[in-house]
C-alpha cells in the first residue's frame, strides 16, 4: 500500500504556445490519449492498491484539476495548493508532511504529473519492486536508459546491485552540461532519472531537515496554518513565500545516501518538449502528426496541430507548427529546446 503524490505545479513552458500558464501541459491532452497527462498519471494506478492520491498545484489552477479529477471519477483526491511555485522539493516537502499529520508514515510514491509510459505492466512491476525497497528506507527512483546526451536530465550513476533487481546510487548529477551528458551516455555506467520517487514519508523528511532546513521549516509553517476553502486545502502564504525554491532533484537526490535507483523499461517520456512530443505520437505513411485542420502536401516528419485555423503545408520536412489562436509558433525539430529561450525574450519584452 502506498500513498500517490501528484506534482502538478510546473509550467511546461518548452511546450508554448500549446501549453500556458493559465493551463499549462499537465492538463492537456497530448499524443495519442484521449485523456490529459494529469488523468493518465491516475488512471495509470488503476490495479495497484493505494490510499488516497493527494495532489500537489498552484492555486490558479485548481478547478482545471479539480474538474478534470471528476471526469475520469477520481472523487477521493486531497489537493494541496501552492500560492507561489517553489519547485518540487518543497511541494514534496509538503506533501509529506500533511501524509504524516495523523501520526501515520505512508510510502509516498511521487510521479510528476506530465509523463507518457507507454507500458503500464512494467510501470506496475517497478512500483511494486520499488515498495519493497521504500520500506527499508531508501529513497527509491526509477532509472530509464539513456539514448542521447540530454541536459534537461539527471543522470544516476549506478553503484553494487542491490536486492536482485536494482542498484545503490553512486552518484547523482541533475542537469549536467552537454559535455558530461556525452561522457555519461558513452560510459554505460548511468541512468536518467525518470522524475518519479518512492520513499517513506519519514525519510524524505529526514533528508530535507537534514540537507535543507529551511524549505523544511518553512514548509511546516506554512501548513501549521493552513485552512480548507471549499475541499482545497490552502497553506499560509507569507510563510511559504519564504521558503526557498529547489528541486527534489538538487535538494535531495545529490546529496543522500540512500538512494537506490531501479532500472525502468516502460516506453517512458516526460514530453518535454515538441520532439518528444512528434516522438510519442502516432504519424501517418510520411511521418507527420497533424491535429486540427490541417492539409500538407510533400511534407514530412513534421508536427502540426492547428487550433483554430486551416492551416496547410507544401515540401517541408522536420518542423513544428503550433498554431493557436492567438500565437504561431514555426520551429526545426532539431531546435525545439529553444522554444524555452523565446518564451523569455517575450516575457522581457512585455
Ligand atoms: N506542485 C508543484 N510545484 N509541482 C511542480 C513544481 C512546483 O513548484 N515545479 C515543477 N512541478 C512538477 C511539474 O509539473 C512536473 O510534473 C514535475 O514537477 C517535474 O518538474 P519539471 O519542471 O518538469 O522538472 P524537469 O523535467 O526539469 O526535471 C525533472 O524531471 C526529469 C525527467 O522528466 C528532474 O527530476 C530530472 O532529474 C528528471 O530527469
Ligand atoms: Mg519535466
Amino acid at each position: 500500500m502506498f500513498r500517490p503524490v501528484i506534482i502538478a505545479g510546473g509550467v511546461g513552458t518548452r511546450l508554448w504556445p500549446l501549453s500556458r500558464e493559465k493551463y499549462p501541459k499537465q492538463f492537456l491532452a497530448l499524443g495519442d490519449s484521449e485523456n490529459t497527462l494529469f488523468q493518465d498519471t491516475l488512471l495509470r494506478l488503476n490495479g495497484l492498491e493505494h490510499s488516497r492520491p493527494l495532489i500537489i498545484c498552484n492555486e490558479e489552477h485548481r478547478f482545471i484539476a479539480a474538474e478534470q479529477l471528476r471526469q475520469i471519477e477520481v472523487h477521493d483526491a486531497q489537493i494541496l495548493l501552492e500560492p507561489i511555485g517553489r519547485n518540487t522539493a518543497p511541494a514534496i516537502t509538503l506533501a509529506a508532511l500533511k501524509a504524516i499529520e495523523r501520526g501515520d508514515d505512508p510510502i509516498l510514491c511521487v510521479l510528476p504529473a506530465d509523463h507518457v509510459i507507454g507500458d503500464e505492466r512494467a510501470f506496475h512491476v517497478a512500483i511494486e519492486q520499488a515498495q519493497v525497497l521504500a520500506k527499508k528506507n531508501h529513497l527509491v527512483t526509477f532509472g530509464i536508459i539513456p539514448t542521447r546526451a540530454e541536459t534537461g536530465y539527471g543522470y544516476i550513476k549506478k553503484g553494487k546491485p542491490h536486492a536482485r533487481y536494482a542498484y545503490k546510487v553512486d552518484s547523482f548529477v541533475e542537469k549536467p552540461t552537454l559535455e558530461l551528458a556525452q561522457k555519461y551516455l558513452d560510459s554505460s555506467q548511468y541512468y536518467w532519472n525518470s522524475g518519479m520517487f518512492m520513499f517513506k514519508a519519514s525519510r524524505y523528511l529526514h533528508e530535507i531537515k537534514h540537507h535543507q532546513p529551511k524549505i523544511y521549516h518553512a514548509c511546516q509553517h506554512a501548513l501549521e496554518q493552513q485552512k480548507l476553502d471549499l475541499d482545497f486545502i490552502r497553506i499560509n502564504d507569507k510563510a511559504f513565500a519564504a521558503c526557498p525554491s529547489n528541486s527534489i532533484d538538487y535538494a535531495v537526490m545529490e546529496q543522500t545516501k540512500y538512494g537506490v535507483v531501479l532500472p525502468l523499461d516502460a516506453s517512458w517520456s516526460d514530453v518535454g518538449e515538441f520532439s518528444a512530443l512528434w516522438n510519442i505520437s502516432s504519424r501517418d505513411v510520411n511521418g507527420n502528426v497533424v491535429k486540427g485542420d490541417v492539409k500538407t502536401l510533400d511534407t514530412q516528419n513534421t508536427l502540426i496541430l492547428s487550433e483554430h485555423k486551416l492551416a496547410t503545408t507544401i515540401g517541408v520536412q522536420d518542423l513544428v507548427i503550433i498554431n493557436t489562436k492567438d500565437a504561431l509558433l514555426v520551429a526545426h525539430k532539431a531546435h525545439t529546446q529553444k522554444v524555452k529561450e523565446m518564451v523569455n525574450q517575450l516575457q522581457l519584452e512585455n
